[in-house]
């Protein structure tokens, strides 16, 4: 006889078979904020894109990856997920850069605060709460203490001399923290979490994520 869980397991496997035909798209471009976007935070990185030189194709290839993922009515950790990638390609921008790149570190610092800031947002007002909520506190305030550094790293790369040498270590060590912190999240934390919960949970994780990531549009 069919279980409650039996069908959950299809419908898991449906969802997952669904969410790789989505990363198939997703991965013709790492740049992404989810599907949440609206035309402000697009015309603001698209202003920032032009500023600093990325270009048409890099502002071309974040449209298409966003209208992608808005169609797709990604679920909260799929978005979370493509935000992590995104952040990650703004972190080897910058370690592309050379010391006289002044103007494009400071402009690219700023589209990752943006990023970092409305992501943790989402996670800190729905996502954390909701873990806790769930009984896996301490991976809750494991996660929300390393947002705090995050904070940090960012205070003190917007406060560095962006010329100096010190600049791109400091980097380098921000990425290490957010590429530990996502794999947690991706591939302990959230499967975990979503596996044990209702679809209809589910639905409305989701729903308050997004609401959350809009306030910060
Ligand atoms: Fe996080
Ligand atoms: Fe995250």
């Amino acid at each position: 006889m069919a279980t409650r869980n039996d069908s959950r397991t299809r419908t898991r496997s449906e969802d997952r078979s669904r969410s790789r035909e989505r990363s198939r798209s997703e991965d013709r471009s790492a740049f992404s904020f989810g599907s949440d976007g609206g035309a402000a935070p697009l015309l603001g990185a698209l202003a920032a894109g032009a500023a600093i030189g990325i270009g048409a194709n890099w502002a071309r290839k974040f449209l298409q990856q966003t209208s992608e993922s808005m169609m797709a009515g990604n679920e909260w950790d799929e978005i979370l997920k493509l935000e992590h990638k995104a952040t990650l390609a703004k972190f080897d921008l910058l370690l592309a850069t050379e010391d006289d790149d002044i103007g494009k570190r400071t402009a690219l610092i700023k589209t990752l605060h943006y990023a970092l800031n409305k992501h943790a947002h989402q996670e800190e007002q729905v996502v954390y709460p909701a873990l806790r909520e769930a009984n896996e506190t301490v991976d809750a305030d494991h996660l929300e203490h390393e947002h705090g550094y995050v904070k940090t790293y960012l205070y003190r790369l917007e406060n560095m001399d962006k010329g100096s040498a010190e600049f791109l270590p400091t980097v380098r060590e921000f990425r290490a923290l957010i590429e530990e912190h996502a794999r947690m999240e991706e591939e302990q934390v959230f499967p975990r979490f979503k596996q044990a919960m209702s679809e209809d949970q589910n639905t409305k994780i989701t729903a308050l994520m997004n609401k959350e990531g809009m306030k910060m549009n």
